[in-house]
């Protein structure tokens, strides 16, 4: 991948989109650009730290596990998001790992050419504090959910949060396996496969060709 050719990807960064060509120029020369192919891991918990990336295409997972290998999914990234941030600014080691769900592009920036970057430019740092406010308030509403609602709120927060306006209907539009669900809310897959069962009888949810979903107005009921 030539240096321009890094340079056009970057341009098309909404994050980046505050720098000039200097700056990108001088980014794109600590940049390299990766495709993964699904279920690969892009950064590990608790490694350390050697770059941000940033996706161009594609959806990944952030996940933790804990010591008996119990897993749960903090966040699914797609495109135009960025990670690795966090170590990258307090030198810890990764808080979290990233795993591609589908095949993935994404652009690595060294850590030397991020942090000289935010160093250059205070609209970037204020566009990587943004994004770290959005996934705070995301946090605070995960946190809420798992506190205050039972298991069919929670199912139904997590299908509200990965639908889509389609023609005036609220759609799922990629395929959201139970057991992935299950890693979000601290459920069982059975317990979710129970839950998804009764909202589709109920006609809360209607399943639709390639595993998307049509969800009816009547479930926001559960989260309000
Ligand atoms: P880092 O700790 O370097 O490596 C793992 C990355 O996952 C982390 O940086 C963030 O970019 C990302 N991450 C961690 N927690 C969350 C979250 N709650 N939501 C979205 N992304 C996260």
């Amino acid at each position: 991948m030539s240096l321009e050719q890094n340079k056009a990807f970057l341009r098309r960064v909404p994050l980046l989109s505050s720098l000039n060509d200097q700056q990108i120029e001088a980014l794109a020369a600590g940049s390299t650009r990766r495709n993964f192919p699904k279920g690969r891991t892009i950064v590990s918990e608790g490694e350390p730290s050697q770059s941000l990336y940033i996706l161009l295409s594609g959806r990944a997972k952030v996940q933790r596990s804990d010591s008996e290998g119990k897993e749960v999914i903090l966040a699914v990234l797609g495109s135009g998001d960025f990670f690795g941030e966090m170590s990258l600014i307090d030198d810890a080691p990764r808080s979290a790992s990233v795993i591609t769900l589908e095949s993935c592009d994404f652009m690595s920036i060294a850590k030397d050419s991020f942090k000289s970057m935010l160093m250059q430019s205070n609209e970037m740092c204020l566009a990587v504090m943004k994004g770290m406010v959005a996934r705070l308030r995301e946090a605070d509403q995960k946190i809420e959910t798992l506190a205050l609602l039972d298991v069919y709120g929670r199912v139904a927060r997590v299908l509200l949060d990965f639908s889509e306006h389609v023609d005036g209907e609220r759609v799922v539009k990629h395929k959201l396996p139970r057991q992935e669900i299950a890693k979000m809310i601290g459920a069982s897959r059975e317990m979710v496969s129970r839950v998804m069962k009764g909202l589709e009888i109920d006609g809360f949810i209607v399943p639709m060709p390639e595993g998307r979903l049509l969800l009816r107005e009547k479930i926001s009921s559960y989260i309000s």
